[in-house]
């Protein structure tokens, strides 16, 4: 190849490529064939922030529930935020099940198969439309997403620095997407980008692009992409109560709908701030309160959450006063697994009953 890669050479390697090393991911259609679009968008969805590893259990999960988009559109809310419970940026799950409900009721339950009438739909944005209408109904488009912009930045050397280098990238991308095969072009390189053109270590040495790779031959593979430094993330505090009754069971609260994690369900707790003075006051109920050693640790896409963690056992005119307690109910230990709680709570209940 030459010095800036030729387009069509680019397309040619990675189709070639993708037809002996395509991933077997659950979503695919064998080769030749066209994706079911319902299945494309619910994984595209589940992809966006998450790996690949993570969305493949719930994938099966929801497929297995909702079989195709009027089920999904069916299915009440709850439901779907209790299947959607660990796969995190909940807001996801809300406009998937109106984006659902969009297609059945509005689109006579098919899926649009144009990147601008996919836009309209809810939680589906630029790079989503362009993926489904590629992959699933094979229009010519360009699809960036992460892995993608890594490619592009090493194979055009492209030195300007995430994420002002996003429009530059595109062009590329607009620049190299082919009519033909353009949703197998489209996964061929975000599939190099997970295996071949990997952040860390590229291995440059089994690459298809290789021969033409400006990156490569600036040397430049291990510092492309540049990035311009994150603000650092600040850190939350907070306190949560695992109420415990007698039989067991465990007091739960509904978030509210509006804002992060909502809608989900949690363990009742203070508010998460930079420091929190007298947590107990937070408490739901009255109760003898012990402090369990240690602390509950998580990460959100915009800051730390440090959580301590307190425990009782409630009974009596507690159980009551608990009951009572607006937006609160009581779960049998062996029913926790069905309810929507996001992993950070998770994580406080089982810290909160590592001893039980
Ligand atoms: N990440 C997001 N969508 C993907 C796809 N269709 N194939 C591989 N990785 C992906």
């Amino acid at each position: 190849m030459s010095a800036t890669p030729e387009p069509s050479r680019v397309v040619d390697a990675i189709l070639r490529w993708y037809d002996t090393a395509r991933r077997d991911l659950p979503w695919r259609a064998p080769p030749g064939s066209r994706a079911d679009p319902y299945r494309v968008w619910l994984s595209e969805i589940m992809l966006q922030q998450t790996t690949v590893k993570a969305v493949i259990p719930y994938y099966a999960a929801f497929l297995a529930k909702w079989p195709g988009v009027e089920a999904l559109a069916a299915a009440d809310m709850e439901d779907v935020l209790k299947a959607w419970a660990g796969l995190g940026y909940y807001a996801r799950a809300r406009n998937l099940h109106a984006c659902a409900r969009a297609v059945a009721e509005e689109h006579g339950g098919r899926f649009p198969d144009s990147e601008e009438e996919l836009l309209t739909l809810r939680g589906i944005g630029p790079y989503t439309a362009a993926a489904i209408a590629a992959i699933a109904f094979g229009r010519r488009a360009a699809v960036v997403d992460g892995n993608v912009e890594r490619v592009l930045a090493r194979l055009f050397a492209v030195q300007t620095p995430l994420p002002a280098a996003g429009r530059e990238l595109r062009a590329l991308a607009e620049r190299l997407a082919p009519s033909r095969r353009s949703g197998d072009f489209a996964q061929g390189m975000m599939d190099l980008g997970a295996t071949i053109c990997t952040p860390r270590n590229p291995g440059c040495g089994r690459c298809p692009l290789m021969a033409g790779c400006a990156g490569l031959r600036k040397n430049l593979q291990n510092v492309l992409p540049a990035r311009t430094p994150k603000k650092t993330k600040p850190v939350r505090r907070g306190a949560a109560f695992v109420a415990v009754r007698s039989d067991g069971a465990v007091l739960l609260r509904a978030r509210p709908v509006k804002g992060l994690l909502g809608g989900m369900t949690e363990v009742p707790g203070t508010p998460w701030a930079d420091e929190i003075s007298s947590p107990l006051c937070h408490a739901p109920v009255e109760g003898a309160w012990k402090p369990v050693a240690g602390i509950v640790r998580h990460t959100f896409s915009h800051f730390y959450l440090e959580l301590a963690v307190y425990r009782a056992r409630v009974g009596g005119s507690e159980l009551r006063e608990a009951a009572g307690r607006e937006r609160c109910w009581w779960v049998p230990r062996n029913e926790l697994d069905t309810q929507a709680l996001p992993s950070v709570m998770r994580k406080v209940i089982a810290h909160a009953l590592q001893q039980d």
